[in-house]
């Protein structure tokens, strides 16, 4: 078992180049089986579940080869089987756009329900709807979901109950290459929903209006190969300007676009942090007391949940109380016990869905374990703060979406190493 020994207390200080966007690699990268052609694939984040599909690509008979760190050559038109292993799929949620790009491709698709971060109920209903809209049946076995159509998928006028940037994905990757024009109704607006939608684009596709409520797609008959670079990770880069704030620090993030942060920037300035914006750059500075701020979580281009446990952190230290509402998400302050264990006082309401976060003066270090990806950043985040060693285990949960945080973290400052340890052991 894996762990993280931090010795917190120390600002971090200096540059942090940001990788590409996660949940954007791990869409395009199952993208690319829509495509006739080979595709090459730049800014790939070197991550526990991009190696994941990755892998999937290849045991489905893709042909892979790694061009340089971050770049990598698909030709997935190699492959012939339309179903994904239950093993492999149940390892991370988005194996369910191996559903939307196999049915371009084949008009059937055979795929495990997923898995990934325990969040509460995760439903895949919305995506089951637009496939219904464009034509396919659908059945639930055994854990898998498999998806069919009698020849090409048809176009259709899909509203979507929920917003979901899956469901939205899904059905983009689905329409791709149906015929007619298909029309989304109140969609995702996140920044890789329109990375994908520019991807399906640089390929020849026709996808219009991602990134606002209504997406239109003119189905077509060939996608050619690209050359691509993902779009860089916002959360990655929140992640680390919470840290900056939270450590009394002073980060310049680069290879960030500005625009995606300003949610997470202005909920910063509130709480005190100096903000810089450059082209494509951020620089994070906080040298007073933290100011307490009430966050609510929505969909883009509301503030992000991917960060609001990382925000907790900052709240948890911060000059009086703050409310924090999770608008997503039924189980997503799973890392306020863990936080309880460093002194900070947070209590919740009944329904799970909303805390209240009375800031204390400083966190105390402590033995952590990391619930799932975005808690257990917070967690790293809260033990760079408390000053002594904090120990945090089971850390493959955070290596799914952060590339190398521990040299990231180091060469700011950090002290902070990981370490193998016999599994009981913390
Ligand atoms: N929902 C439904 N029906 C559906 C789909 C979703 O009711 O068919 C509900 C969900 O239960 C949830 C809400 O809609 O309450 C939003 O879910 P969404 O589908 O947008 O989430 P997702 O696609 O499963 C992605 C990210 C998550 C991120 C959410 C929200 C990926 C692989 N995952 O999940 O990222 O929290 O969008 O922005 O893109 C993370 O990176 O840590 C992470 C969990």
């Amino acid at each position: 078992m894996e762990r993280y020994v931090i010795s917190g207390g120390r600002p971090l200080k200096g540059t942090v180049p940001i990788c590409g966007a996660k949940n954007a690699a791990v869409a395009i990268l199952p993208a690319v089986i829509c495509s006739d052609e080979p595709c090459v694939i730049d800014n790939i984040p070197n991550i526990s579940d991009v190696e994941a599909i990755i892998d999937i690509m290849r045991w489905m008979g893709a042909r892979i080869e790694r061009l340089s760190p971050g770049r990598i050559r698909i030709d997935a038109t190699t492959i012939t089987s339309c179903e994904v292993p239950a093993e492999m799929s149940r390892k991370m949620r988005a194996s369910y756009y191996f559903l939307g790009a196999l049915l371009s491709r084949f008009s059937r698709a055979h795929v495990s329900l997923p898995g990934g971060c325990d969040l509460g109920p995760r439903p895949i209903d919305q995506h089951l709807k637009s496939f219904s809209g464009l034509g396919c049946q659908w059945k639930v076995e055994h854990g898998n979901v498999v998806v069919w159509c009698d020849g090409r998928l048809r176009a259709d006028h899909i509203f979507f109950d929920t917003v979901s940037v899956g469901a939205t994905i899904n059905a983009m990757l689905a329409a791709v290459k149906a015929e007619g024009t298909t029309i989304l109704e109140n969609v995702a607006k996140e920044p890789h929903i329109v990375d994908v939608a520019n991807f399906l684009n640089s390929m020849g596709g026709d996808v219009r209006g991602a990134g606002t409520d209504v997406i239109k797609i003119h189905g077509s008959q060939y996608l050619r190969g690209t050359d691509y670079s993902i779009v860089p990770d916002q959360i990655e880069a929140g992640t680390f300007m919470a840290a900056a704030a939270a450590t009394r620090g002073d980060l310049l993030i680069t290879n960030v676009i500005p625009k995606h942060l300003e949610s997470i920037a202005s909920k910063l300035e509130l709480m005190g942090s100096e903000i810089t914006e450059y082209d494509d750059a951020i620089r994070v500075r906080h040298l007073g007391p933290i100011r307490p701020t009430n966050i609510k979580t929505a969909p883009h281009p509301g503030f992000p949940t991917d960060m609001q446990p990382q925000m907790a952190v900052l709240l948890a230290m911060a000059e009086g109380t703050s409310i924090i509402t999770e608008g997503i998400w039924e189980s997503r302050f799973k890392y306020v016990d863990e936080l309880r264990r460093m002194g900070a006082q947070i209590q919740l309401d009944t329904g799970g869905r909303a805390a209240v976060v009375q800031g204390v003066k400083e966190l105390a270090p402590a033995a952590l374990r990391a619930p799932d990806l975005r808690a257990g950043a917070a967690l790293v985040i809260a033990a760079l703060s408390a000053k002594g060693e904090s120990t945090i285990s089971d850390v493959s949960h955070i290596e799914r979406g952060y590339e190398n945080i521990v040299g990231k973290l180091s060469a700011v400052g950090a002290d902070i190493r990981r370490e193998t340890v016999d599994s009981g052991e913390n």
